[in-house]
């Protein structure tokens, strides 16, 4: 397995690197590391712990009515449930502003429906490209309850590919190049591990905005 070691100064001051290399685990990637630092970001403890608990509290009550879903072969995602919401309370409001103002620029054309899923202990995304039919450059999703990996690999190419840890209460954000010329996944349990470490995966519930496609 190789890792690249260079390039750190050029986008990420000293010190800002090893906070990022213990997220981010790039496989075969020196040459695009470049672009991928530019369009896709990390924002930690984007979400408290009390905004957690209520957004939780919030999507349970739609959720606890479905059953998880597992048997279509064809479907990217596996072990899951998921609603689209457009009413929120006040608390969450707020919350999906600071998403929303993270992500994306004033002015930019957002799809006003909202994305829960909700992935089971054992469930997984395989790698995919979100449709541009229905979605526009920029996809952005806040994670809670388990930390999950998330890895992004090149659509022709995909042994080149960076692993990147998704925490609890985190938002990440996938832009351009990275939304249209990489494929996305959320790993199984089973391979959900990091520089060599086992980082168990639990139940996810991930929040997730997205444009208009233009
Ligand atoms: C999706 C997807 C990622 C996530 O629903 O298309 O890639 O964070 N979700 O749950
Ligand atoms: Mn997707």
């Amino acid at each position: 397995m190789e890792e690249i070691k260079t390039h750190s100064s050029m986008l990420l001051p000293r010190g800002r690197w090893e906070s990022y290399r213990a997220l981010h685990m790039f496989h075969r990637q020196s040459c695009q590391y470049d672009y991928f630092c530019k369009n896709f970001e990390l924002h930690e403890n984007l979400v408290s712990e009390e905004e957690e608990n209520s957004l939780l509290e919030e999507v349970e009550d739609y959720l606890e009515d479905l059953d998880y879903e597992y048997d279509h072969w064809d479907n990217a995602i596996h072990g899951y449930r998921e609603t689209e919401k457009s009413q929120w309370s006040v608390k969450s409001q707020a919350v999906l502003r600071r998403i929303r103002q993270v992500a994306f620029s004033s002015g930019e054309q957002q799809l006003s429906l909202v994305h829960v899923l909700d992935l089971a202990q054992d469930g997984y995304i395989k790698p995919h490209v979100d449709s541009v039919k229905f979605c526009g450059s920029t996809i952005t999703g806040v994670s809670l309850l388990s930390t999950a990996i998330m890895r992004l690999a090149k659509q022709n190419n995909p042994e080149h590919w960076v692993n990147v840890v998704l925490k609890p209460r985190s938002l990440y954000v996938i832009r351009d190049v990275v939304r249209y010329q990489f494929t996305h996944e959320i790993l199984k349990d089973s391979e959900s591990s990091f520089r060599g470490q086992r980082l168990p995966r639990a139940r996810r519930i991930s929040i997730i905005c997205r444009n208009e496609p233009s």
